[in-house]
């Protein structure tokens, strides 16, 4: 099946970004606990309200982590159960990463994906393991899955840390994708920190985004689109 554009199935958030066109390749980046692992769940439950199936795959949490830590905000088990989503774990942490063991990652994650039968793929995150990887290793896996993404029909998010890899590296990355999020953690006049989210990209984008929207993750909401007035204000 595939389809026009993805929705986050969160109102503030559609109207501003009018959604993701579908195929895209998607980079979300942005600081440690700057909101990364939401926007890719909440475009997961999006495709997953849309009747897509999505293919998770974590750097970051275990798959019974991921479902409990989640399931007050969006309810992934059902879907989990019924098979729509399915999550892969990769353990990344307390791995002594070199140039040698990356490119064997790459190579995994992108033989790995080429075998998927789901329509939207998730990494998250990727950071560990492009962090020691040589360039032209990073560049490849994002050449190859840019035209997989085209070439199959499909959706694949990868989230990555900003600061890990190197700023003309990431310039390229940044261009290699469709659609580019950036999060960042915006400290107000108050000291109440708060998280701001900007479309810098939308793949043949249907209407200029250019305005970002501040959030919060709410318990039993998910992501939650604060009122600028109310980041004003504070
Ligand atoms: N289940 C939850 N309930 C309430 N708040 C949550 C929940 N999960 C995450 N948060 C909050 O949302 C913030 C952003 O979390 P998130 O894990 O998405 O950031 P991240 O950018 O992925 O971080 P990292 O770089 O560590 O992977 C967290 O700091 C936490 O305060
Ligand atoms: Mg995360």
């Amino acid at each position: 099946m595939s389809r026009k554009i993805i929705m986050f199935h969160n109102k503030e958030l559609d109207r501003i970004t009018g959604g993701i066109p579908f195929p895209s390749m998607v980079l979300i980046e942005g600081e440690g606990g700057s909101g990364k692992s939401l926007v890719a769940y909440q475009l997961t439950w999006g495709s997953l309200v849309d009747g897509l199936s999505v293919r998770f795959i974590t750097s970051e949490n275990t798959i019974k982590g991921l479902i409990r830590e989640t399931e007050s905000m969006y309810g992934f088990s059902d879907y989990f159960i019924r098979g729509k989503l399915r999550i892969t774990e990769i353990s990344a942490r307390g791995i002594k990463w070199d140039e040698k063991l990356s490119r064997h990652y790459l190579k995994a994650i992108m033989h790995f994906l080429r075998k998927i039968n789901e329509e939207v793929a998730v990494i998250d995150s990727l950071t560990h393991i492009i962090v020691h990887a040589k360039e032209s290793d990073v560049l490849e896996f994002f050449t190859t899955m840019r035209n997989w993404v085209d070439s199959m029909n499909k959706f694949l998010v990868v989230t990555l840390h900003t600061y890990s890899i190197d700023k003309s590296l990431m310039t390229r990355i940044r261009s290699i994708c469709d659609s580019h999020i950036v999060l960042k953690l915006v400290t107000l006049p108050t000291k109440d920190i708060v998280r701001m989210l900007q479309v810098n990209k939308v793949r043949g984008a249907i209407k200029t985004v250019d305005n970002a929207i501040f959030f919060k993750a709410d318990t039993s909401f998910g992501l939650k689109v604060l009122p600028v007035s109310y980041v004003k204000v504070k």
